[in-house]
């Protein structure tokens, strides 16, 4: 990863995401792709038919059917780019947006493509039931409606819910429920301090979501909706969700809508534009284990990926860790410290600086590609330096990369 061409991204940009009961639950996530898209290459001035490559990640399939398939081609279409663009709609589940960027970077590394875009698109809140079945007709008895949202696993083939493995895993890395409420209540006071310092405004890493009426003014969405005031006690108060030992409503995300989306090109065609970069990539990779370990992959992929780099976690200004739940940050940097403890406690200080996914919200399709752009924005603010960003997916898949600023 390290040889030439240097790789760089010039614009990164997401929608606010979404609680769940909420107007913004009845946009297409589709239709929130469309607003990245756009926006992504406005900010820097390239045109539709610039772009040569673009990746699309949304991993709730049942959602994207009910505009029915290829939502990488109807988004592309939709916000306007040529029909000759070449777009391919992909689900690696949480690690899709980092997947569209590594494909990017790889059809830029191939010679295939100068400039590429990573896009990523979820409106969890707007899955439909499912009725398995009704084509074919029910002679007798009653209709069963599957909902696709429901304990968010993989149960129907023989597979946990992940909150039960990532909660069960946690507690044999010694991470226990107190200590992912910690993380939690920690999660909604460093996202409320960066907000009051006047990070996530408009013009950054968000843009606004402006939602047409039929009569009167627009409404307008301009802020991630999740966020709320909470406190140890009233976490300690909350169920297991799914048979996990650990994870509550609390110490997880809730389900959102959202898009985001990144724009990379070579650095020297960054340059002759006059584009001054966000982040310069410096590695990215993707990673898979046994399922059951999906609160530990963030920290192997994150091995794999300073590996690559030739650096260590120790060269990391920040990291970034998605709170799938508090269990994957607390166990992957518990990993990452090799047993020093004291290491431990210095990489959570520099993990999630502002908040996680668990303040912000995880609209899954839409998250890694979230993480790079907070990691990238936050190691501008602070005048540059290394950071590491990393996700997991579905049955213990993972993706990471390390940017320089
Ligand atoms: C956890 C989950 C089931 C909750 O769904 P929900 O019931 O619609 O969520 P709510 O926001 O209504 O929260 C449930 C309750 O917890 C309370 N609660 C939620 N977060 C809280 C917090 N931080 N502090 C105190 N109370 C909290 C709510 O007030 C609510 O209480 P009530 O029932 O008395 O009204 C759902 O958000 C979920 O499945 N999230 C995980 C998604 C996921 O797995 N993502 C990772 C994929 S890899």
């Amino acid at each position: 990863m390290r040889d030439k061409p240097e790789i760089v991204i010039v614009s990164a940009v997401r929608t606010p995401f979404s609680k769940f009961d909420t107007v913004m639950a009845d946009i297409p996530s589709i239709d929130l792709g469309v607003m990245v898209m756009r926006e992504v290459i406005e900010r820097v001035g390239v045109g539709p038919g610039e772009v040569d490559d673009i990746s699309y990640g949304s991993c709730v399939p049942a959602e994207v059917a009910l505009e029915l398939d290829v939502p990488a081609r109807q988004a592309t279409l939709l916000a306007g780019f040529p029909a000759e663009n070449i777009s391919v709609s992909l689900d690696r589940a949480c690690c899709s947006s980092l997947t569209c960027v590594r494909l990017g970077i790889r059809a830029i590394k191939a010679g295939e493509a100068q400039i590429v875009m990573a896009a990523g698109a979820e409106n969890m809140p707007r899955t439909p039931h499912l009725a398995p079945g009704l084509r074919k007709g029910e002679r007798l008895g009653h209709i069963r409606l599957v909902d696709p949202l429901f304990e968010l696993g993989y149960q129907a083939k023989g597979f946990n819910a992940v909150a039960k493995d990532a909660g069960e895993v946690a507690l044999e890395y010694g991470v226990d429920r107190a200590m992912q409420d910690a993380w939690a209540l920690g999660s909604q006071e460093k996202y409320a301090r960066a907000r009051a310092e006047g990070k996530f405004k408009i013009g950054e890493e968000l843009m606004p979501v402006v939602i047409p009426q039929k009569r009167g003014e627009p409404v307008v969405i301009e802020a991630d909706e999740s966020p709320r005031k909470t406190s140890m006690e009233a976490l300690a108060k909350l169920k297991p969700i799914y048979g996990s030992p650990t994870v509550t409503a609390g110490n997880a995300p809730t389900m959102s809508a959202g898009a985001s989306a990144i724009l990379m090109m070579p650095a020297a065609t960054a340059e002759k534009r006059g584009l001054k970069p966000l982040a310069s990539v410096v590695s990215i990779v993707a990673s898979a284990t046994a399922p059951r370990d999906i609160a530990a992959i963030p920290a192997f992929t994150i091995q794999k990926a300073l590996a690559d780099a030739g650096l260590t976690i120790d060269d990391m200004d920040l990291i970034e860790i998605n709170e799938a739940f508090a269990a994957m940050p607390l166990v992957s940097t518990k990993i990452l410290a090799e047993g020093d403890n004291q290491k431990w406690k210095a990489l959570q200080d520099k993990t999630n600086v502002n908040g996680g996914a668990i303040a912000i919200g995880h609209p899954v399709g839409a998250s890694a590609a979230r993480i790079t752009m907070t990691l990238a924005y936050e190691l501008r603010r602070r005048g540059g330096g290394y950071g590491v960003a990393a996700i997991c997916g579905g049955l213990a898949q993972g993706e990471a990369i390390v940017i320089r600023v």
